[in-house]
């Protein structure tokens, strides 16, 4: 055996159609050969993202059907409330729609114009919204992160070293506050071990600094935890995120994740005076303290979510299942990013496509290809998301990386469909000689990666 079998028999289910390659050629061209592009529908499997695309248990459903819809005071709040405080140990739990909501909140409150924030590796909405503070976010993750063939267990710890030079060279009174993202998305979803939360917390502690996680994945770091780090094996789950959360002063949620919902997040602290500015502030732009840009049936869906994610006998099959297609590529000489990570497959396109250079896209080459032949969505991380002009010599400067991310929604898809994706992966590789690479015909002046369009160079 693999890794275990689904821990859930399907009630309902969703129809999916593969369309014909005559089909989805005429649609990826319509789509400027971008995926953003392409109606849903016309998708066989979807790995574009893991947030917002679990599908919710019977349990979480029969939750929905218990929504008290009052302004204030919904009882679904109060469960939600006792749920993130019985789980994180925080003091003060306010609701938003979605993480980027909860980041806001928290950078609004928290920093300044000219302050760092370190983190291992900032996401994309976290950065976006430190810097709109007009401060620096800075990724100070260990050199082992950056290299796809490095096997070490945390690739998502933060490097002390490089952190303790930080705040010495800008001064403690400039570093408003330290994230951790659990597990590190940007870095290949790879987890942070206890040992280097706790180190991070007493280097922080010597300045006087507070820690914030960013908790997305929360439980699938702390199931890698359980595998990986000695000490933490016969612990459950749930005590392991309680100590994880009692080294931290807070922590931003996107429950699109690990909450098992389709909308939902949340910022908790214990900080009694951040914690009064950010209810003032949800108030203004999100909504009363008790719903938080949310129905009390999404709260009620959020808080059985977050029980059930700390179940043993579904992390496992997550887990194993992201590691089961890993392998399945891995085996047939597909270059992937290794170890892997807890939400996703990286495929490496500069080794998958060495015949494009990256200033042709091999990553979307990649993604194209992908949907042509095989109807598979997934998203380019790499020079179409990142590259950019020296504002200099306007010379185009590449990322290191050029990925394509797999990222699995939770328990959306079979084992057979990772068979599937798997094969098709495997027979593009072995004819990755016909795949051309790109030029951009169109690119707005930020975000290009959404609406950029694109043709094929004969
Ligand atoms: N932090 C991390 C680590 C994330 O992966 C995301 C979202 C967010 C914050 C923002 O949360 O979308 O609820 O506002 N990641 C998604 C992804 C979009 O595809 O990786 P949000």
């Amino acid at each position: 055996m693999q890794f275990p079998a689904e821990p859930f028999k399907i009630k309902v289910v969703e129809r999916i159609r593969k369309t014909t390659r005559e089909e989805r050629d005429e649609l990826i061209r319509k789509a400027g050969y971008n995926v953003f592009n392409i109606p849903a529908e016309s998708i066989y499997i979807d790995l574009l993202t893991d947030s917002g695309t679990a599908a919710m248990s019977d349990n979480q459903w029969a939750g929905m059907m218990l929504g008290d819809e009052s302004y204030a005071g919904s009882r679904n709040y109060y469960h939600f409330e006792s749920t993130v405080k019985d789980i994180t140990g925080f003091r003060h739990v306010v609701p938003t729609h979605q993480g980027r909501m909860a980041e806001n909140l928290l950078f609004s409150v928290a920093v300044k114009p000219g302050d760092v924030v370190p983190n291992n590796i900032h996401f994309d909405t976290t950065r976006a919204n430190v810097e709109h503070k007009e401060a620096k976010a800075v990724d100070l993750v260990i050199d082992e992160a950056y290299d796809p063939e490095s096997e070490h267990p945390f690739k998502g710890n933060m490097d002390l070293e490089k952190l303790r030079r930080t705040i010495e060279e800008v001064g403690p009174e400039r570093v408003p506050l330290v994230m951790l993202t659990v597990t590190n998305n940007s870095g290949g979803g790879q987890p942070v071990s206890m040992a280097n939360v706790r180190q991070v917390r007493e280097l922080l502690d010597s300045y006087g600094i507070p820690l914030f996680l960013d908790a997305c994945r929360f439980a699938e770091n702390c199931y890698f935890i359980k595998e990986r780090e000695p000490g933490y094996e016969s612990k459950s789950v749930a005590e392991i995120a309680r100590e994880l959360f009692s080294y931290a002063d807070g922590c931003t949620m996107s429950a699109k994740k690990d909450g098992l919902v389709n909308i939902g997040g949340f910022l908790a602290l214990n900080d009694d005076t951040w914690a009064e500015k950010v209810t003032h502030l949800l108030i203004l732009v999100e909504g009363f303290p008790t719903y938080g840009g949310l129905a009390g049936r999404d709260l009620e869906a959020v808080a059985r979510g977050l029980r059930e994610v700390l179940d043993e006998d579904y992390l496992r099959f997550r887990i194993g299942q992201v590691r089961y297609l890993g392998q399945l590529l891995d085996e047939a000489g597909v270059p992937i990013v290794k170890p892997v990570g807890g939400h996703a497959i990286y495929i490496d396109a500069k080794r998958f496509l060495p015949h494009i250079p990256q200033a042709q896209f091999p990553g979307q080459a990649l993604v194209v290809a992908l949907y042509r032949e095989y109807g598979i969505r997934a998203v380019e991380i790499g020079s179409l998301m990142f590259a950019k002009k020296d504002p200099e010599t306007g010379e185009e400067i590449y990322p290191d990386l050029e990925l394509v991310r797999l990222a699995i929604p939770r328990r959306v898809y079979t084992t057979m469909h990772m068979n599937y994706v798997a094969e098709s992966i495997i027979e593009l590789y072995r004819n990755r000689d016909r795949i051309r690479g790109l030029r951009i015909v169109y690119e707005a002046p930020m975000l290009r990666h959404f609406t950029a369009r694109l043709e094929e160079i004969q």
